[in-house]
């Protein structure tokens, strides 16, 4: 349903950095960024899917809860580390919650913006993957 990606550190006594290019590190050419915070912490975010769409979230600061759904199974995972990254391919529900105070979610994603290749209604989601 997913794959924890985790990124070498490039780390010394002055702090750490990760390097994110395509090839071995990453699984796709990157063509859009978006970063998300000051989210309420009990709010729910996404409530969607995508028809096509790869995304690989990372969660820079704090940590948050993906709950991810494939139609079949569901799984929360905990986001807490930047060196690591979550990757979900198309037709997966997500929905994100639990946002820490200083939680600033990062996401790289496959595809520029295109509402056309959203799932928003999860019945009609349910019927997209059955
Ligand atoms: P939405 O995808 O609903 O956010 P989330 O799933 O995190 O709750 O997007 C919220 C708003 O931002 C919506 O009006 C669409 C807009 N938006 C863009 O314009 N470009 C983007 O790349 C994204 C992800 C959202």
């Amino acid at each position: 349903m997913y794959k924890l990606l985790n990124f070498s550190v490039h780390g010394n006594h002055q702090g750490n950095l990760v390097a994110l290019e395509k090839g071995a590190d990453f699984p796709f050419d990157i063509k859009r960024v978006y970063y998300i915070w000051g989210t309420d912490k009990n709010a729910i975010r996404g409530k969607h899917a995508h028809r096509k769409l790869e995304q690989v979230i990372i969660c820079t600061s704090g940590s948050c809860d993906f709950i991810l759904d494939n139609g079949k199974n569901k799984v929360t995972v905990h986001l807490d580390n930047p060196a690591q990254g979550l990757y979900i391919k198309h037709n997966i529900w997500r929905e994100f919650t639990n946002f820490s105070d200083d939680c600033v979610v990062m996401v790289l994603a496959s595809e520029h913006y295109d509402e056309t290749d959203y799932i928003r209604d999860y019945e009609k989601f349910l019927g997209e993957v059955e």
